[in-house]
């Protein structure tokens, strides 16, 4: 129990007289960079910023299983395949330990799945367009994870050590992920001349989407500076989405592709690439539920939930069963 849920008049009034020095602690404890574990104190305000962001990372773990999903029967060969399966599976771990973490905070699994579920819950709007070729795979990997992981390295380093715990992990498997969707990239790219068509056209379709997966500018981001004292966040919005350019340039020339943005060009006073407006309306109408795929999404996890529900009554008859069996032999 954390001492700010107790909800008795008489703590709430001790709580409320010692409120400065607490948050000072807590303060003084994330400058010195000491992680905030579970049962320690903490603003109620740090409590529900974590909830809001590790619930949608887990939504987004979880419902970005479903693009790529389209393709476990028909990638190209066995290879191929068992690869996706395991990068796909690598998907549902993360989104189940980010629950974990969630819980840690005193938020309940079953509230932020009924949440997303009732299209209330936010998660990454990427995940909200369709993967219409095998190169969408590729892209995906390489781009979609690429960003994913450019994202979420700082947060190894986050100031909660749940949340920052298992982000190592999560970061060890992106990167094995981003690694494969280049590869499969770089086949198309030696491919056929209609192979490095369908890389070209797929690369075309998620570039600007990938750089959206950064967040609103640093000028609109309205919980970046908050998030940067408490440290959960390291870098703003702008300067992972510069580095993700400046990354993915060289990648995209090795593979003889074109990004496609007419207005990319290395800035030689700042030594990065400079690149073309985004087009924001597009990122809010799609985060709004507007996206080409947002219906199917949330109506394809609603089924299997649904479906998969014999499975949760099954799982807790049988720990019920070995509480009981425990009990009896104590
Ligand atoms: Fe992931
Ligand atoms: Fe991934």
């Amino acid at each position: 129990m954390y001492s700010q849920f107790v909800d008795t008049g008489v703590e709430r009034m001790r709580c409320a007289e010692e409120l400065p020095e607490l948050e000072r602690a807590f303060q003084d404890k994330i400058d010195s960079d000491i992680k905030i574990e579970p049962k320690d104190w903490m603003p109620e305000a740090y409590r529900q910023t974590l909830v809001r962001q590790i619930s949608q990372h887990a939504h987004s773990e979880i419902v970005g299983m479903l693009p790529e999903g389209n393709w476990l029967t028909r990638a190209p060969s066995l290879r191929r395949k068992l690869i996706l399966l395991a990068k796909v599976q690598d998907e549902a771990g993360h989104g189940l330990y980010l629950y974990s973490a969630a819980e840690t905070l005193g938020a309940s699994r079953e509230a932020l799945i009924e949440a997303l579920h009732a299209g209330k819950a936010k998660y990454s709007s990427i995940f909200n367009y369709p993967t219409l070729s095998w190169a969408d795979v590729g892209a995906i990997g390489w781009l979609v994870d690429g960003a994913a992981l450019i994202n979420q390295i700082p947060l190894c380093r986050c100031s909660y050590g749940p949340y920052a715990r298992a982000m190592v992990r999560i970061c060890k498997e992106e990167s094995f992920h981003q690694r494969q969707g280049y590869e499969i990239m770089l086949a198309l790219c030696a491919g056929s001349a209609v192979q490095k068509r369908m890389a070209q056209d797929a690369l075309d379709r998620w570039w600007w989407p990938s750089l959206m997966m950064f967040g609103p500018p640093d000028a609109e981001s309205i919980h970046t500076q908050q998030a940067m004292r408490w440290k959960i966040k390291r870098h703003t919005n702008d300067e992972l989405r510069q580095k993700f350019v400046d990354q993915s340039v060289p990648q995209a020339d090795y593979l003889e592709l074109t990004l496609p943005d007419p207005a990319l060009k290395r800035n030689e006073q700042t030594g990065h690439y400079d690149f073309g407006a985004i087009d924001w309306s597009e990122f809010w109408s799609v985060l709004k539920g507007d996206g080409p795929c947002n219906r199917q999404r949330i109506a394809t996890r609603r089924q299997a939930y649904d479906e998969g529900r014999w499975v949760r009554e099954a799982a807790l008859a049988y720990g019920a069963k070995q509480d009981r069996r425990r009990a009896e032999f104590s």
